[in-house]
């Protein structure tokens, strides 16, 4: 089959995470545009750190339900704190298959991580019989046991004119009952005009941006009983102890997040 190749000339959002998480596998194009972006918007690195931290706290709560097999779509760079690390720290016997559109994930992925445990698959989110029914994830993952679908700073690049209720139906449908999703989302609630002119900068990088209102993303669980909270920012989404500043303004932070269960 033949490979997209890496391209080293325009910026990737999974370097650009990769570089905000102090990961080592970013180019000078990433950094530029990064940079920029975090000028424009100071606590945009630490919101990443905020996804991070959610992420941890949902897997641990899927994990409780006993799940250990997840799919993460639109993985990103396999950093620390990603879904494989926090997997294996919650359970041994974890398994994540990674799925990224960037060339660079797979790259990168399949020599950073454990192919016991882990797979890499290039693919589109957007396509779920083909991540689905791809040879990786049906080597790795038991589909007559409950899953867990991570779409964790994902849907903010998948366009509106697709029809993500369809495509989260669908990967709904192909799971059992006891699988769960975790989902993020930029709100179009929060945003201020130093968000707008964030986006644009990565717009003008050609990289867009598709923030959601509370009620779009409620939607695209449809079929889902959500876990509580239900659908909130993602810094009240069960927190920590620690109260950081950002925390403390859940209005600059902007970010749905919700997880749910397949009855
Ligand atoms: C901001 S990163 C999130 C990384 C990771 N989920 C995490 O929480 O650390 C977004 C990732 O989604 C990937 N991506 C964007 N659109 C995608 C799609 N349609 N299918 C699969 N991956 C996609 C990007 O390449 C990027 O690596």
């Amino acid at each position: 089959m033949e490979r997209p190749e890496i391209d080293l000339r325009s910026a990737s959002v999974a370097r650009i995470f990769d570089y905000y998480l102090g990961g080592a596998h970013n180019f000078a194009v990433d950094r530029v545009l990064a940079d920029a972006a975090a000028k424009l918007m100071p606590e945009l690195p630490r919101m990443m750190h905020l996804h991070r931290r959610f992420l941890a706290r949902a897997m641990g709560h899927v994990v409780e339900q006993g799940v250990t097999q997840f799919i993460d779509l639109g993985s990103g760079l396999p950093t620390p704190g990603g879904s494989a690390e926090v997997a294996r720290r919650l359970d041994p016997s974890s398994r994540v298959v990674h799925v990224d559109i960037d060339p660079a994930v797979e790259a990168h992925g399949k020599r950073l991580l454990d192919a016991a445990d882990s797979a890499v698959v290039v693919g589109d989110m957007c396509d779920p019989d083909a991540i689905l029914d791809h040879p990786e994830t049906r080597r790795l993952l038991d589909f007559s046991r409950p899953v867990g679908l991570l779409l964790v700073g994902v849907l903010d690049f998948v366009g509106y004119d697709v029809d993500l209720p369809a495509i989260i139906a669908r990967y709904r449908d192909r799971v059992v009952s006891g699988s769960h999703i975790v989902l993020t989302n930029f709100s179009v609630d929060g945003g201020d005009e130093e968000y707008q002119r964030t986006e644009q900068l990565y717009r003008d990088h050609t990289i867009d941006f598709h923030p959601r209102s509370a009620a779009e993303v409620t939607e695209l669980l449809a079929g889902f009983e959500l876990a509580e909270p239900g659908v909130v920012d993602v810094s009240l989404w069960r927190p920590e102890a620690v109260v950081e500043d950002l925390d403390e303004h859940p209005e600059r932070s902007a970010v749905h997040v919700a997880v749910g269960r397949k009855p």
